[in-house]
C-alpha cells in the first residue's frame, strides 16, 4: 500500500532540487553521521575516520574545556531548555549575553533570537511592514529571501540587484525615493566566497536615500573586527564587519550568530534600544515560538570570555592555517575563490556532473567538506566549499592537500584540465 504522502514526494520533487536528492542518496558528504566527534576529527559510523573541513566553529569554542563547562553548568541552573516564547518570559543568561554583544559590537541594545533563519524571517516583515520597499542584494543568504518574501505578503514590495552593482541599486533607490521604509538586505561575509560585502558604498547609498542597511553577518562575527592591518587581516576582537570598515550605526542593524564562530546556538540583531523592544512584540519569532537553550547562552558567554583573553591569537592561527590550506590547493592547479582570506575557500568545478564521484574520493581520503552543487550555487559556480577553523590542525590540512592531490587524477582522467603556472584550474566545457 502506498502512503498518501508519496503522492506529495513524487509531485514536489522538481528536476532543480532532483540533483540534491540524488547526490544525499548516493554521496557519503551529504547526510553524514558521526558516532564520534573529538574537534576537528569526526569517525562516522563505519569507523572511518575524517578531518572535517564542513564546520563553521570558527574559533574552535564547541570543544573548549571552559565553554563546555560553561554548558553544563547552565543547563543544570536552568534547566535543558527554555520553554517559554521570549515575549513571555526569559532567563537572565539571555539579558546578559545581550548586553556584551551589544557593548562588543558598539550598539544601544541587542536582541537574541534562537536561530539566524528565524530572526530574518521575523526582522524583515516586521522592519518592511505593509508598505516598505526592500532592495534585496542577489546573492544575499535564502534565509533573507525568504523574510523578504513574507514582508511582501504583508504588501512590502520586493526589488532586487545584483550583488555590487551599486549603480543598479541607487536607481531603484530614486524610483522608490518616496517610500518612508527603504530596506537594503546583504550578508555581511558572503558565505560561498567569504567575499566581503561592500558595506562602505551601501552606508554611503542609504546615507543619501535614507535607507536601513540590514548586514547578515552570520560568518563574519567572530572572525572579522576593527582595525584590521597586512599584520592582522581580519581586523580585531571579531565585532563584525561594520566595525572592520570602521563604519557607524545610523543607516544599519547588525546581524550575527553564534551557532558559527562560537560554536553555540542563537543569532542576534544590535539595534538602537527603540529597535529591540518594538521587535519584543512585533518579531513574530519572540511570540509564536521558544527562545532555545540557556545553556547556549552559558556556552556564548565562556566564549565571549575566552574572545577578549586570546581571540587575537585564535584568529591569527585560522588565518594561519587558511593560507596553507589555499597554498597547497593553488600549487596543485586548483582554482581556489578566495579573495579576503576569510576562511571559506571554494574550489571552483564548474559543474555537477561528477560531484558524487568527487565526495567518493575525498571521503575514502579521509575528508568531510561542503559539496556545492547546482542549485545551490548558480550554474557554473559549482564548488567543493572547505571552511578552516581554529581548531583544525596543520596535519589536517596536510591531509586535505593530499585528499586534492589524489582527486586531481580523477579530474583529469575526466577532462578537467589544470594549468599549474597559472594557477587556474580550467574545466573542459565539452566533457
Ligand atoms: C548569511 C547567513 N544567514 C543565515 C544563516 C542561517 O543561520 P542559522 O543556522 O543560525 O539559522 C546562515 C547559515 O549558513 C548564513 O550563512
Amino acid at each position: 500500500m502506498t502512503n498518501v504522502s508519496d503522492l506529495f514526494v513524487d509531485d514536489n520533487l522538481s528536476d532543480r532540487r532532483k540533483t540534491i536528492a540524488d547526490i544525499c542518496a548516493e554521496s557519503p558528504m551529504f547526510d553524514f553521521v558521526a558516532r564520534k566527534v573529538n574537534k576537528r576529527y569526526l569517525e562516522d559510523l563505519q569507523g572511518h575516520w575524517l578531518a572535517d573541513f564542513a564546520t563553521q566553529s570558527y574559533l574552535g569554542f564547541d570543544f573548549d574545556p571552559d565553554v563546555v563547562q560553561a554548558a553544563i553548568e547552565g543547563t543544570k541552573k536552568y534547566g535543558v531548555v527554555v520553554a517559554w516564547c521570549r515575549l513571555v518570559a526569559t532567563v537572565n543568561p539571555f539579558q546578559e549575553v545581550e548586553k556584551e554583544i551589544a557593548a562588543l559590537v558598539g550598539t544601544e541594545a541587542c536582541s537574541i533570537f534562537a536561530s539566524t533563519t528565524l530572526l530574518n524571517h521575523g526582522v524583515i516583515p516586521a522592519l518592511a511592514g505593509k508598505d516598505g520597499v526592500i532592495f534585496l542584494e542577489k546573492a544575499a543568504h535564502a534565509t533573507m529571501y525568504e523574510g523578504a518574501k513574507i514582508a511582501r505578503d504583508s504588501g512590502a514590495t520586493l526589488v532586487n540587484f545584483q550583488q555590487n552593482d551599486l549603480d543598479s541599486l541607487e536607481v531603484l533607490l530614486k524610483k522608490h525615493n518616496s517610500a518612508r521604509k527603504k530596506l537594503i538586505l546583504t550578508d555581511g561575509v558572503f558565505s560561498m566566497t567569504g567575499d566581503y560585502a561592500d558595506l562602505p558604498s551601501l552606508d554611503r547609498l542609504a546615507k543619501k536615500y535614507n535607507a536601513l542597511v540590514f548586514v547578515d553577518d552570520a560568518h563574519g562575527f567572530g572572525v572579522v573586527g576593527e582595525n584590521p592591518s597586512p599584520d592582522n587581516p581580519y581586523g580585531h576582537r571579531g565585532n563584525g564587519l561594520i566595525n572592520y570598515y570602521g563604519l557607524d550605526y545610523d543607516n544599519m542593524v547588525y546581524v550575527g550568530c553564534f551557532s558559527k564562530a562560537y560554536g553555540s546556538y542563537g543569532s542576534f540583531i544590535c539595534c538602537s534600544q527603540k529597535l529591540r523592544d518594538f521587535l519584543l512584540s512585533q518579531a513574530t519569532p519572540h511570540d509564536l515560538g521558544g527562545a532555545g537553550p540557556a545553556s547556549a547562552m552559558s556556552a556564548t558567554m565562556a566564549g565571549l570570555k575566552i574572545n577578549k583573553e586570546r581571540g587575537e591569537s585564535l584568529r591569527q592561527r585560522i588565518n594561519t592555517l587558511t593560507q596553507r590550506a589555499i597554498k597547497g590547493l593553488k600549487d596543485l592547479g586548483y582554482k581556489v575563490e578566495n579573495h579576503t582570506g576569510f576562511p571559506i575557500i571554494s574550489v571552483w568545478l564548474g559543474k555537477s556532473e561528477h560531484i558524487i564521484e568527487i565526495s567518493k574520493i575525498l571521503y575514502q581520503n579521509h575528508i568531510l567538506l561542503t559539496l556545492s552543487p547546482y542549485p545551490m550555487v548558480k550554474k557554473g559556480d559549482e564548488a567543493l566549499r572547505i571552511t578552516v577553523t581554529a581548531s583544525n590542525t596543520e596535519a589536517e590540512i596536510d591531509q586535505l592537500i593530499e585528499a586534492f592531490s589524489e582527486l586531481k587524477e580523477f579530474l583529469n582522467k575526466r577532462g578537467y584540465d589544470f594549468k599549474v603556472s597559472e594557477n587556474i584550474f580550467l574545466k573542459d566545457m565539452s566533457a
